[in-house]
């Protein structure tokens, strides 16, 4: 017997490596070199006698196993990792200008001897990948550049990283971790049926999908890789930027096929702007060209500033502008009654996403630019997420286009609308408004407000058009038996509905402040009063001065809170929210007065700007505000200092103009935990 299952065994043992040698052939085909030698079901089927053999032997389970690229453990937290070599960010070049001064100083070195390569700028995020012996052991975030997370078990489930080399080396490289643009359109088609938040475009899609701590989500999103350096060549044998790229690729790595060596600057401005047009044609986002010096002996004595390599420079394309064709103007009312006109218009992809609607603000913006409808039109993202309309090409009109007329009445209610003084906006000032009513309650709802998960603007829209809400009390009244007779709602979604509907009772009174859409109170604005009151009830109590006491309220907020609270319904709305055990008290820290901290930030106005890697935005809010600071979204003469993420833009030159202390995240961490 015994002699009998070790033959067995061994029989095995060479099936399976015989089953990864063709899966890891195959996939490397399909994924790396994008050439599949095999229909898909022939890998299937591998794969699966593969799972098999493993479930019979388990000893023949290794953990470059192709069956092993999701774990089953979910994640508490990502350790930290810290880089052995730095991971730096590249200088920036805007125009042909920008290209010949740094060829300038690059030459001052190099002298005549010189080539660059040229690739395009992966809009994603920088991963650093570890093998030893050709295993795939580890793979982190850039993170500072000093110190990034380890998201091994996430970059595991991208299948054009081997988890074996062709060689048993011990190598880091590094690349860029993307969405391609096809997998971003069908994940946001899917968030946006299930009523949620879709992402605004593939980088945090990427970076969304990596940052989770249950790697069968990453697993999910089709994301895929480019790997772009090694870093470092010691006994690689490499001499040149572009041998490095060979040599990966020799490993089995994917690599980006578009770079090109260049002889001249002139030949990289040729690139540059070839690329500036086919960019489009992509299925993935690339937001620049990186030029890089060849030569790794050149690229040694350059050398590099603190923050970023003196051998390379990332040129950054303008915002992409297409044409498209606008359609119509439709008209909606929002929550506060402003009725907006919208350009419908026939869609089109602009930096990754396609666009079909863009804000068109008023009317007088649009007599300003004189859109008519069937007009082609420019359209672009305004940094690069918010669909704008930047201009007509009058000259290419027919004659068939038409003036749009603004109305004089509500399209929802049919009351006049009036235009108050001051304001550009027409409104529709019937408090009644259906409009007004429906779109209340999507904010109610919404992330900053109430953040009940699963209740997107159609499934409201739904519930609002059968009258199974009212108004935003009705919201917690709200039954199973009511929700599963709605479209597109199954048994599951309408208990994690019912669930997260219930768990926003116990959110801090903030949320609620925020949610019930008081006229001037944003978000921030809600903070400091639940802070400052501590409940609904004490709020409500609260006179005019009371209110403008505090620091950051102002006489129109003020007066318009008490105006808000004197009112009957306002009144009986909250006594229902109460009944229905909506929690109306503050839960979160305290506000340090200045006075009371110590620490450096304590009465300190602070801009954040750019991407933040080690915090979040809110986290870095909270832990600032927490120490007494005031953190502001713009930049003033008042700021006292600008923390300056990566792609800081317009805000860190105007702070350098004012003259403002600047920072970079590290140095903010650090003194955070100071
Ligand atoms: S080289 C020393 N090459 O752009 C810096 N970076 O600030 C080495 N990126 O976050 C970077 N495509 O992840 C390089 N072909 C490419 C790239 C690329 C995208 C990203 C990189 C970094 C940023 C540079």
């Amino acid at each position: 017997m015994k002699g009998l299952e070790n033959m067995d065994l061994q029989n095995a043992e060479a099936r399976v490596k015989e089953l990864h040698n063709l899966l890891n052939q195959y996939g490397y085909e399909y994924y790396v070199l994008d050439k599949p030698s095999v229909p898909d079901s022939e890998y299937d089927r591998l794969l699966k006698e593969l799972m098999e053999l493993e479930n019979e032997h388990p000893q023949l389970k290794t953990a470059d196993s192709p069956t092993q690229r999701v774990g089953g453990e979910i994640l508490d937290m990502f350790e930290k990792v810290e880089h052995q070599t730095p991971m730096l960010s590249l200088g920036n070049a805007f125009n042909e200008e920008d290209l010949r001064s740094f060829d300038r100083r690059v030459r001052q070195t190099a002298g005549e001897n010189l080539s660059y390569v040229c690739e395009l700028k992966i809009d994603g995020l920088a991963v650093a990948l570890k093998y030893e012996d050709g295993l795939f052991i580890q793979g982190a975030t850039r993170g500072d550049g000093t110190i990034g997370e380890d998201i091994t078990v996430n970059l595991r489930t991208i299948r054009s990283i081997p988890l074996r080399l062709s060689e048993p080396v011990s190598i880091e490289v590094r690349g860029e971790a993307f969405m391609p643009g096809r997998s971003f359109e069908a994940l946001n088609k899917g968030k946006e049926e299930r009523g949620e938040e879709p992402f605004a475009n593939p980088r945090n899609a990427a970076a969304g999908s990596l940052r989770q701590l249950d790697p069968r989500i990453a697993a999910s999103r089709n994301l895929d890789i480019f790997l772009y350096g090694i870093s470092n060549t010691g006994d690689t044998g490499v001499e040149s930027h572009s041998a490095g790229l060979d040599y990966l690729e020799t490993l089995g790595f994917k690599t980006n096929k578009e770079r090109r060596k260049c002889a001249s600057i002139e030949e990289v401005i040729e690139y540059v702007s070839s690329w500036t047009e086919k960019r489009p044609n992509l299925d993935y986002d690339i937001d620049g060209i990186v030029i890089k010096v060849d030569s790794l002996a050149l690229q040694e004595e350059l050398g590099a500033t603190a923050k970023s390599p003196r051998w390379a420079i990332a040129y950054k394309f303008p915002a992409e502008e297409v044409v498209t064709t606008l359609r119509d103007i439709e008209l909606s009312v929002g929550r506060t009654g402003v009725v907006t006109p919208t350009a419908l218009l026939e869609p089109v992809r602009v930096a990754g996403t396609t666009v079909q609607r863009a804000s068109l603000h008023n009317e007088d913006l649009i007599r300003e630019k004189d859109i008519k409808i069937g007009d082609k039109v420019v359209v672009k993202k305004a940094g690069d997420i918010i669909p704008e309309v930047v201009n007509v090409l009058a000259e290419q009109r027919t004659g068939e286009e038409r003036e749009f007329i603004m109305p004089t009445h509500c399209p929802e209610c049919g009351s006049e609308l009036v235009r108050l003084e001051g304001e550009v906006a027409l409104r529709c000032i019937n408090p009644k408004c259906p409009a007004q009513i429906r779109e209340g309650l999507i904010h109610f709802v919404s992330r900053n407000a109430m953040n009940i998960d699963g209740l997107g603007e159609k499934v409201v829209s739904q519930l609002f058009a059968k009258e199974l809400i009212k108004d935003v009390a009705d919201l917690y009244k709200l039954t199973h038996e009511a929700l599963i007779g709605m479209e597109r709602m199954g048994e599951k979604s309408v208990n994690n509905l019912v669930q997260a509907i219930e768990a926003s009772k116990q959110n801090s009174l903030e949320k609620l402040l925020f949610g019930l859409g008081i006229r001037h109170v944003g978000a921030k604005a809600a903070k400091t009063l639940a802070q400052h009151f501590s409940s609904m009830d004490n709020l409500m109590a609260a006179s005019e001065d009371d209110l403008t006491a505090i620091n950051e309220i102002g006489g129109k907020m003020a007066g318009a809170i008490v105006a808000f609270f004197e009112q009957e319904e306002a009144k009986e709305l909250i006594r229902e929210l109460k009944e229905s055990g909506v929690n109306m008290e503050y839960k979160g820290p305290k506000p340090v007065a200045a006075e009371d901290s110590d620490s450096f930030f304590a009465g300190k106005t602070i801009v954040l700007t750019g991407k933040l890697s080690i915090l979040s935005r809110n986290e870095a809010k909270e832990k600032i505000e927490a120490l007494g600071g005031n953190v502001s979204g713009s930049v003033s003469k008042k700021t006292d200092l600008l923390i300056a993420g990566e792609d800081a833009g317009s805000k860190l030159a105007k702070a350098q103009d004012l003259g403002i202390d600047i920072w970079n995240e590290e140095q903010l961490v650090e003194e955070l935990n100071n």
